[in-house]
């Protein structure tokens, strides 16, 4: 176990944002973590790589992060694999490995920022996959009882970047393996309209040609956080009433809409951002990233402070012009 003191998150937040944690603990097992945890100065922050969360000041406590990176695989029939991988594995790794060795399903997901760990708490999703597509079950240590506990992906409560995780039990527990189901059989996903047109025509495809695709759409839309701190999306695409999906599209017949679960409708959130005049804005040192704009950026020297100051002025003009509300996906802490 490394553990550290008055320690900078700097590196880890790809926002870029400097703040201190009081202590920093990294660990190499469930054991590990196990008897570590009772003598911790609480609160407990469990991070991954830092994307897809938001420091507004020093975090006054222990920050956890995962070393655990083993990669194993536990079946293996013709109609499928399961792999269990230790929550600290870069997740993209992690893809590379599953494209490189035959196995299908998690090449629509490459690229991502993130560790496995976060994958299972998200629901990471992109270009016409899911996570939980491919998840299988989770394995995670309570973070109160010290036990460890395994949930089938049905119990984990999955939906759109959420799960019981981010919701019901927020931070009980830490995620420690994740087992993910591949498919020896190779079929590729196109139902992202980008990805359909790209290779319209094609007659042989690949899962390499897939993920070099999905790496060049990110490039093309996506600010590399080592270059402009971001977190991704800031923003989850909003889901609202079928009857004032119906009333914005009268009167804004090309906004994006899309079939959502029980009746809903989604709403494309970077659509309604360049609607209500965001895209590209600055407020002090953070802004709305151009190619992109539910993406916020960290124009440099930015503080959380900032970058909420900006997400809120944006949550206000959304709703000011269109009566919807935004929310966002990343996590602030303080
Ligand atoms: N759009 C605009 N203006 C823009 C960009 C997009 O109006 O400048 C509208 C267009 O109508 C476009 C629609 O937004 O068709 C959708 O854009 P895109 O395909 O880029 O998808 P998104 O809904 O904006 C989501 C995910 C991304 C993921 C992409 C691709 C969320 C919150 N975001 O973005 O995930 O890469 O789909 O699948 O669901 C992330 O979570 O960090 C992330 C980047």
């Amino acid at each position: 176990m490394n553990s550290s003191s008055n320690y900078s998150l700097k590196p880890h937040n790809t926002f870029g944002l400097d703040v201190t944690a009081d202590n920093f603990v990294e660990y190499q097992s469930v054991e590990e973590l196990r008897e570590a945890i009772p003598g911790l100065q609480k609160p407990m922050l469990h991070i991954g790589q830092g994307s897809n969360i938001l420091f507004c000041g020093d975090f006054h406590g222990t920050v956890l992060h995962s070393r655990i990176l083993n990669l194993e695989i536990v079946d293996d029939r013709p109609e499928g694999v399961s792999v269990r991988v230790g929550s600290g594995m870069v997740w993209d790794d992690f893809v590379a490995w599953c494209v490189t060795n035959g196995l299908y399903g998690a090449e629509n997901l490459s690229g991502i920022p993130g560790e496995v760990g976060a994958s299972a708490v998200q629901n990471i999703g992109a270009y016409g996959a899911e996570a939980k597509d491919i998840i299988e079950r989770v394995e995670v240590l309570d973070a109160l009882s010290l036990e460890r506990r395994c949930f089938d992906a049905s119990e984990c409560g999955y939906g759109y970047r959420t799960s019981i995780f981010k919701q019901t039990q927020f931070r009980k527990y830490f995620v420690t393996h994740v087992v993910y189901r591949l498919s020896r059989q190779w079929k590729p996903n196109l139902s992202y309209a980008g990805l359909a047109k790209q290779f319209e025509g094609k007659a042989e495809l690949s899962a390499a040609d897939i993920r070099s695709a999905v790496m060049a759409l990110r490039d093309s839309k996506l600010p590399d956080p080592k270059v402009l701190g971001n977190a991704g999306s800031f923003f989850v695409n909003p889901v609202v009433s079928d009857m004032l999906a119906s009333t914005l599209s009268l009167l804004y017949p090309d906004m994006p809409q899309y079939p959502a679960a029980d009746g809903k409708v989604k709403l494309s959130a970077a659509w309604l951002i360049e609607h209500a005049g965001w895209k590209g804005a600055d407020l002090g040192p953070a802004g709305v990233y151009e190619k992109q704009p539910l993406v916020l950026v960290n124009r440099g020297g930015a503080t959380g402070e900032d970058i909420v100051r900006l997400a809120v002025a944006i949550i206000q003009d959304v709703y000011d012009t269109f009566g919807v509300e935004l929310h966002p996906e990343v996590n602030k802490i303080g």
